[in-house]
């Protein structure tokens, strides 16, 4: 294919200048706020060679197939769930993605959801504004200690990693499970114990999600998982909403089988405005941000569009989620 006239759909304004790009593409971006209905979706993918798309949109079966000029899916994020890889390896399509320059950003914005929700911030900020503050008070507004306590990492890739790093700062005792365990040398590092998932619960004052959403990770924390966790937990979901279940999470939340949740991520996203969860004050709700420093967010839509170049011109991706398709 000429690249030059390479025909490409972007499914969002991105924070950076495209100039490289329309050197070598024509450019059509979905400019609402709002990601583009499915069958727009569906039509533009058909007639484009290239595609850069956020974690809103399905790149699901149907649309890989129909899309036959696709040379490449690149997408804004590091998670990949929305797109259906299988379909599009099979198709020879490679998919990009964003890892790295998010990680450091991500376990920021976890450690203050983690530190926030411990310490009760947002309550007692409305608590403050209220008028009700009159004096000190030895019992007022308790939280959790942090520094000593036991953190539980589910999912130990570059984010996990990163908290983990973080959590060495405040001498907490750190475990993690995973798909695998990781090597030795790492864990001496970090100062962490491999655990079962169940023994993670059992232990943990705080408990923290970073693995992607696959199926077998669907639900992964549900009524059971709650009930092996302390009373005094706290949950901290950065991850993928659907990780938990969230009407556990909702009995979990009220009945005081857990002390407290802070979520970046929900299922579904947003939550219907009629979700009990919202009702609950030892939640704490943040719209899907924990990689959303302006810098970050550069670097993101910087990389998507490295690979959208890559996979137009017929060059390997820097970032490729699926490199079979170069075997
Ligand atoms: C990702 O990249 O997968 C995050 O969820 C958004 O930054």
């Amino acid at each position: 294919m000429n690249s030059k006239q390479a025909k490409v759909f972007i499914t969002r304004r991105l924070p950076v200048e495209l100039a490289k790009l329309e050197q070598i593409a024509k450019i059509e971006i979905w400019e609402e706020r709002q990601p583009p209905p499915e069958q727009i979706l569906l039509e533009k993918a058909r007639s484009a060679n290239g595609i850069i798309c956020l974690l809103t949109d399905p790149i699901d079966k149907r649309l890989i197939e129909s899309a036959t000029d696709l040379k490449v899916i690149s997408q804004m994020a590091v998670g990949y769930d929305n797109i259906d890889i299988a379909t599009a390896t099979a198709k020879m399509i490679p998919v990009g993605h964003t890892p790295g320059v998010l990680t450091d950003t991500t376990a920021d914005f976890t450690w203050a959801l983690l530190m926030t929700a411990a310490r009760r911030l947002l309550e007692a900020d409305r608590f403050t504004r209220s008028g009700l503050w009159k004096t000190w008070e030895p019992d007022l507004l308790l939280g959790a200690s942090i520094t000593g306590a036991t953190l539980g990492i589910i999912g130990f890739g570059r984010i996990g990693q990163a908290i983990a790093r973080r959590a060495q700062g405040f001498d907490m005792r750190i475990l993690y499970t995973g798909k695998n365990r990781s090597d030795l040398h790492l864990e001496n590092t970090l100062g962490v114990d491999f655990v079962s998932l169940e023994r993670l619960l059992e232990e943990s004052d705080f408990v923290t999600i970073h693995t992607p959403l696959s199926r077998d990770t669907y639900h992964l924390l549900s009524d059971r998982q709650f009930e092996l966790m302390k009373p005094d937990a706290i949950l901290i979901n950065t991850a993928r909403g659907a990780v938990v279940d969230p009407k556990a999470l909702y009995r979990a939340l009220s009945k005081g089988q857990i002390a407290g949740a802070a979520l970046d991520v929900t299922e579904p996203e947003p939550l219907p405005s009629d979700s009990p969860l919202l009702t609950l004050d030892n939640l704490i709700i943040t719209p899907h941000i924990a990689s959303a420093s302006r810098q970050t967010r550069e670097k993101m839509a910087n990389m998507a569009i490295e690979n959208l170049i890559a996979g137009l011109n017929g060059d390997r991706l820097p970032y490729c989620v699926n490199p079979e398709v170069y075997h």
